[in-house]
């Protein structure tokens, strides 16, 4: 596991944006199951498409404490999983030794805001369960998005989900621009049909699907996006 970028205190982040990178590190350390042990319903749907697609290289953003990316490495594919929180990407580490899993998946300390560091065309899918609605601003996940395209062979397709301006929690709490959100110190982007269709920018457009996950319950959407060949 390489975990190269340093810890910002939140007494010393620029923004409340970037206090959430210590925000996660935090939350993320003092729960190893925040989001449960079982594979995301995203994550079941999304192994089909890769199965179809006959994806090998994964690349998964915002893997969290590993729920969907042991998942995935227990089904065949060779996984990438990054995070920007240190316990996370430790967390991850720690279950894929558990399980003799470690050969099966790479694990890597970035932030997603900055440019993803692999070559051109080194994955055949990527998938990110609720890292696009994370405090990153809509030209951030431009970016990303473009990265990620990047990244992906022709025809890879990158499958991702995020809480929608429908949520029920949209609008709730300490406004931070555009659809960003915080409540009970999370910093969340609720992205709009209207964001949605900009981040499709040099991508075709596979589908759009509505779901819902947890007790609130939070409404998401799931976008899968395929690079031109
Ligand atoms: C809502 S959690 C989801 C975790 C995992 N995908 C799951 O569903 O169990 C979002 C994850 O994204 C990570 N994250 C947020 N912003 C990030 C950034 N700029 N770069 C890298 N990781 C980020 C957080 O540390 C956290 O682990």
């Amino acid at each position: 596991m390489r975990h190269s970028i340093a810890l910002m205190d939140a007494a010393d982040a620029n923004t409340p944006l970037d206090a959430q990178q210590e925000h996660w590190q935090r939350i993320l350390a003092s729960s190893p199951d925040r989001f449960g042990t079982a594979a995301s319903e995203p994550a079941l749907a999304a192994v089909r498409a890769f199965r179809e697609l006959g994806a090998r290289r994964l690349l998964e953003l915002g893997a969290g404490q590993g729920r969907d990316t042991l998942f995935f490495a227990s089904h065949g594919l060779e996984v990438t999983a990054l995070d920007y929180a240190e316990s996370a990407t430790a967390a991850i580490s720690a279950k894929l030794a558990a399980r003799g899993l470690s050969d099966r998946v790479r694990v890597l300390g970035h932030d997603l805001r900055e440019p993803l560091p692999f070559p051109d065309g080194s994955f055949d899918a990527c998938y990110s369960h609720m890292l696009y609605c994370m405090a990153l601003t809509e030209a951030q996940l431009a970016r990303l998005s473009t990265e990620i395209l990047r990244v992906l062979r022709p025809g890879g397709l990158n499958v991702y989900t995020a809480r929608s301006t429908s949520d029920p929690d949209w609008g709730q709490g300490t406004h931070h621009g555009e659809n960003l959100y915080e409540s009970g110190g999370f910093i969340v982007h609720f992205l709009s049909d209207e964001a949605i269709e900009r981040l499709t920018e040099g991508y075709e457009l596979v589908s759009v699907e509505r779901f819902e996950e947890g007790p609130l319950p939070r409404r998401l959407v799931r976008v899968t996006m395929r690079r031109p060949d």
